[in-house]
Order: structure tokens, then sequence, then C-alpha cells
């Protein structure tokens, strides 16, 4: 019997397949079936036989439909004792994770309190967005990073020595300070701001010399890519020769494809948090090894 049964819903599969290999469990996958009404039930056709269960689910596209078929599968698994651990590798709602404006709820404390409410006593997700979450007081959170992953395909595919890395906003300063080390390059941060009410993104000109450098901007997630290609435009407009982009989730929403491509955005690299068919970067074996370790900690 391996140490932990996977249990996945059907859009996660390639993760439980690669995570399932490293860790010599075979994948079970539940069914989630839908009524004409909107509702939907979930199924699992076996019962895991270990009494700890790994539960891998992807919340992106549709987060809010996600989240519920999410709380009904833990619901199950805690109610035939199972002892659970989740990973989730887009931790959807980490953005609201305070209130912003009064009357706002702090969505990410509602969901992990939900999760934590059903059984889950450590989740794993890949480059949360705000490392407040991860001192929630419902269960521990851990996000692996994947800087190390973008900077081997990085590597893999440009010549670096001319290369500086950016980041699009103050957030995003420490992930740059990682890929740039990785890199051997310099780093520098751009200033970003955003309505809080119309969601609109503004960004800073520059001060400091990109000229004839190849630029890599690197962020946790890309949305509708405004922030990216607003600092793409200015990058060009200060003679980079080239930029890329690097980031973990590619939610990529509309026509963002299209908003980075004429910003002047040549390169991307992102990973397969999302499900993307163009999505090279495969995490399961970070995630594996995260998980294997927490689970010799028992
Ligand atoms: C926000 O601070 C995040 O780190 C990202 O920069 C942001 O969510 C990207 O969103 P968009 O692509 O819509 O600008």
């Amino acid at each position: 019997m391996a140490e932990i049964s996977i249990v996945h819903t059907a859009e996660s599969q390639d993760l439980a397949t690669g995570i399932g290999q490293r860790l010599g469990s075979r994948p079970m996958p539940v069914s989630e079936i839908p009524f004409m009404d909107g509702e939907l039930k979930v199924r699992l056709a076996e019962k895991p036989e270990s009494p700890e269960v790994l539960f891998i689910t992807r919340l992106y596209p549709n987060p809010n439909r996600s989240i519920v078929r999410a709380l009904f599968v833990l619901h199950y698994l805690n109610s035939i004792g199972k002892r659970i651990r989740m990973f989730v590798p887009y931790m959807a709602y980490a953005r609201q994770d305070r209130e912003f404006l009064e009357g706002e709820s702090v969505s990410i404390e509602a969901v992990l309190s939900q999760f934590a409410h059903f059984g889950v006593t450590d989740l794993f997700t890949v480059d949360v967005h705000s490392e407040k979450s991860l001192s929630n007081k419902s269960l521990r959170m851990h996000s692996i990073s994947a800087i190390p992953a973008l900077a081997e395909a990085v590597k893999g595919a440009m010549d670096t020595k001319n290369a500086i890395v950016i980041s699009p906003d103050k957030g995003a300063a420490a992930r740059a300070n990682g890929l740039s080390s990785l890199l051997g390059v310099e780093n520098f941060a751009m200033d970003k701001s955003r309505d809080r009410v119309t969601g609109e993104v503004k960004t800073a000109d520059i001060n400091f010399d990109v000229k004839g450098k190849d630029a890599i901007i690197v962020d946790d997630m890309v949305s509708t890519g405004g922030s990216i290609a607003n600092a793409s435009s200015i990058l060009h407009s200060h003679g980079c020769r080239s930029v890329s982009a690097a980031f973990t989730h590619a939610l990529l929403v509309g026509n963002s494809r299209e908003k980075l491509s004429s910003s002047g955005i040549g390169r991307m690299f992102f990973t397969n948090t999302i499900s993307n068919s163009d999505a090279a970067i495969d995490i399961s074996g970070e995630v594996a090894k995260a998980v294997i370790g927490n689970v010799k900690e028992l």
C-alpha cells in the first residue's frame, strides 16, 4: 500500500499522474456529476486505501464552482476518516488577502478556513500571491517556488549574458531577486499602482538603464496582461533589445495574449499550474518532493 493515496479532479489528471509516479501512488479520479439547475455532486469510484490522502485539484478556471466541488470531495474524505493534504497549484483568491476597501471580505481566509473545516491539515500550492496567507490560522500552507524551474527554462532557451530581470511592481521584487541570482544578472523593480475601485493599473517611468538589454519581466501571474504589457512598453521605449516574460500562473484571460504581444513581449515562460496547451514547465517534481518531506515528518 502506498504511503499516501492520491485523489484528483478530472482537470488535474496530468499533475496527479506526475506526482503519483514519484510517490508510488495510483491516482484515483473523482467524477463530477452536473445537474440541469447548476448544482453538482461528486463521486469516488473506490475508497482510498491509505489513511493519508493527497487531494489534487485546480481551482482555475471557474474558481467558484471548483471551490464548491473541492468542499464536497473534502467532506467525503473527512467523513470516512482520512487525514487530508491538498495540492492546489494556483491558489485562487490569494490576492484578496486583506480588507482593501471597507466592508470587503478577506476571501482567502474564508476559503482556507472551509478547507480546514473539512479536515485539510496541510495545503501545498505554488508561488502563492502573498506571503500573508502563509500565516493564516486555519491550516499549514506550503508555497513551493517555481523560480528555479523558470530559471532553468530561461537558461535553456536564451543567452542570458546580456539579460536583466525586471519586477513589474514592488510585490514581485523578491521573485526578481531569486531569478536574477540564479541567472547571475542584475535586477530592478518598477513601480506599479492599481486603482482599487476601477482595477486600472498604472506603471511609473523608470530611472535605470536598460538600453540594449534583454529584459526578463518576472511575476507570479498574468491575468489580463496589463501589468506586464505596461512594463514591456516602458522597457522598449528605453531601448531594450528584447523583452520576455517569466511567470508562474498563466491565467491569460480574454485578449491578454494579444495585449502582451503588441506590447513587444517576445518569449513567455510559464508553468503548468494552470492548464494551457503551451505550458512547458512542469512543477510536479517539486510538489512531490515537498509532499514526501511533509509525509516523512509524521
Ligand atoms: C498583482 O500584484 C500580481 O502580482 C500580478 O502582477 C497581477 O495580478 C497581474 O494581473 P494583470 O495581468 O491583470 O495585470
